[in-house]
């Protein structure tokens, strides 16, 4: 038996976990919070900051650690998988240079825009307030995103019409990144509809899975704030209806060049799972963001479908001989996800939330344990989002239906959209990317 460690305590890494015990490991977890779902699935956790890596070599050497996966992008971008692999332990995700695809956006688009990746877009690097008004001037100001280097938990971006609404508006964000020290990109406002592509890499071969389209806004009808994703959709023809095969190859094929510029530049490879979200627009298809990782939800519509071994995926990631000899199941998917009320701005934490094991397990529906800690055998909530629920189906409909009827096993002071995977909505996506085409 091979012995895995995951590294993360979300629910992206509760599937990550659980597929790699579908493939036969003997699981280990490291997290800095303790994730009931790892906690069940794991032969022994250890409950610790994600960045410790000397703790996490000790814990890897201990349990005769494989191999580790990293789930979240935070201990990527400050160097794990060197750590770790300088120590012995092989690993599943990129070095610190590779990462910085994720931690770095300055970094990202300097990449694409030298070596000429199709899907980039024209963005300009400031670190004074130089030039800004210049700038603003030559792409239209109503055409502007900012975005400030490093990670930002997806809140630090900020898009003309959504959080900026005038120059002024532009240029105080500007200003108060400058006087932050924070360097920044402005750059063109893409407008569409957004799909995630996640892949499996391993230095040279970039092989996909299930397109995802996530719903970033709190409420339904997509109002309110931002979150962190309130779920996702996948179809069971893998693609989105908005989104053509043509669509899927152009992402994968500058995903494939992004990997090899990655190697031009910076000498090393880039291995483990890359997430590409695209949009797709009326002037082609345009590259949002790289992530270092899976997504969160988006982890959960694909991984479940995945017919192959993931154990055997990650040991070629890590061997360099990944060839498409797996599948993923031509089902639809639908993740609910259910976030304590008042969520993300004024979280109602430390409520119970019940859920009803018997009978989620009646409906069908898959659910995973997100930002939840057990006490006492109790679940309680914090302050970000609590559990991620799944259904799957031959078609969408039925898909969103058996989610919704596993959310009613869950009891708490919760809430989610009752709007992600419906006809509805997806008719609203439809309609919106045709008046684009056809305009
Ligand atoms: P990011 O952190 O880069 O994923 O940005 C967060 C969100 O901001 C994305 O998921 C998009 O919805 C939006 N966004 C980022 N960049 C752009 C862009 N160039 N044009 C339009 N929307 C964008
Ligand atoms: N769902 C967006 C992310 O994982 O960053």
């Amino acid at each position: 038996m091979v012995n895995c460690l995951i590294i993360g305590h979300g629910a992206r890494e509760h599937v990550i976990g659980e597929t790699l015990v579908r493939g036969g490991a003997n699981l280990f977890a490291f997290m800095s919070f303790k994730n009931a779902g790892l906690e069940d699935l794991s032969k022994k956790i250890k409950i610790h900051s994600e960045t410790d890596f000397a703790a996490i070599l000790d814990f890897s050497r201990q349990n005769k650690i494989d191999f580790a996966v990293i789930g979240p992008e935070a201990p990527l971008v400050v160097g794990i998988v060197d750590a770790l692999e300088k120590g012995g332990i092989p690993c599943v995700g990129p070095t610190i240079e590779a990462a910085q695809l994720e931690g770095s956006k300055i970094f990202a688009r300097n990449l694409l825009e030298k070596y000429k990746i199709k899907s980039n877009i024209e963005s300009k690097t400031f670190d004074s307030m130089d030039g800004i008004v210049n700038y603003i001037k030559d792409i239209g100001e109503d055409n502007i995103v900012v975005k400030p280097e490093g990670l930002t938990g997806g809140k630090g971006v900020k898009v003309y019409g959504d959080h900026l609404f005038s120059k002024k508006d532009i240029l105080e964000y500007c200003q108060e990144l400058v006087d932050k020290k924070n360097r920044f990109l402005l750059e063109e406002k893409c407008i569409g509809e957004e799909f995630t592509l996640q892949t499996f890499v391993d230095g040279k071969n970039v092989l996909g899975s299930p397109l995802v389209q996530d719903h970033k806004r709190a409420y339904d009808d997509d109002k309110g704030p931002n979150t962190g994703g309130m779920g996702s959709y996948s179809m069971e023809d893998h693609l989105m209806p908005f989104i053509t095969q043509i669509d899927v190859n152009l992402a994968l094929e500058d995903m494939k060049k992004t990997v090899a510029a990655v190697k031009a530049e910076t000498g090393v490879e880039y291995k483990g799972f890359l997430y590409g979200q695209f949009m797709k627009t009326a002037k082609g298809l345009k590259l949002i963001e790289f992530n270092s990782r899976f997504g969160d939800p988006e982890a959960m519509n694909v991984l479940p479908l995945l017919k192959g071994n993931l154990v055997d995926i990650c040991l070629s990631i890590i061997n360099r001989n990944l060839s498409q000899n797996f599948e993923f199941e031509r089902k639809a998917t639908v993740c609910k996800y259910l976030a304590p009320e008042g969520y993300p701005v004024n979280p109602k934490k430390d409520e119970q939330v019940i859920i009803n094991t018997e009978k989620i397990k009646n409906t069908g529906a898959k659910y995973y344990y997100a930002s939840v800690y057990r006490e006492g055998g109790l679940i309680f909530t914090t302050t970000s989002r609590a559990m991620g629920i799944l259904g799957i189906a031959n078609s969408l409909e039925e898909a969103e239906i058996i989610a919704e009827i596993g959310v009613k096993c869950i009891e708490g002071k919760l809430f989610h959209r009752k709007d992600v995977g419906t006809r509805k909505l997806l008719q609203k996506r439809i309609d919106h990317m045709n008046s684009l085409l056809n305009h």
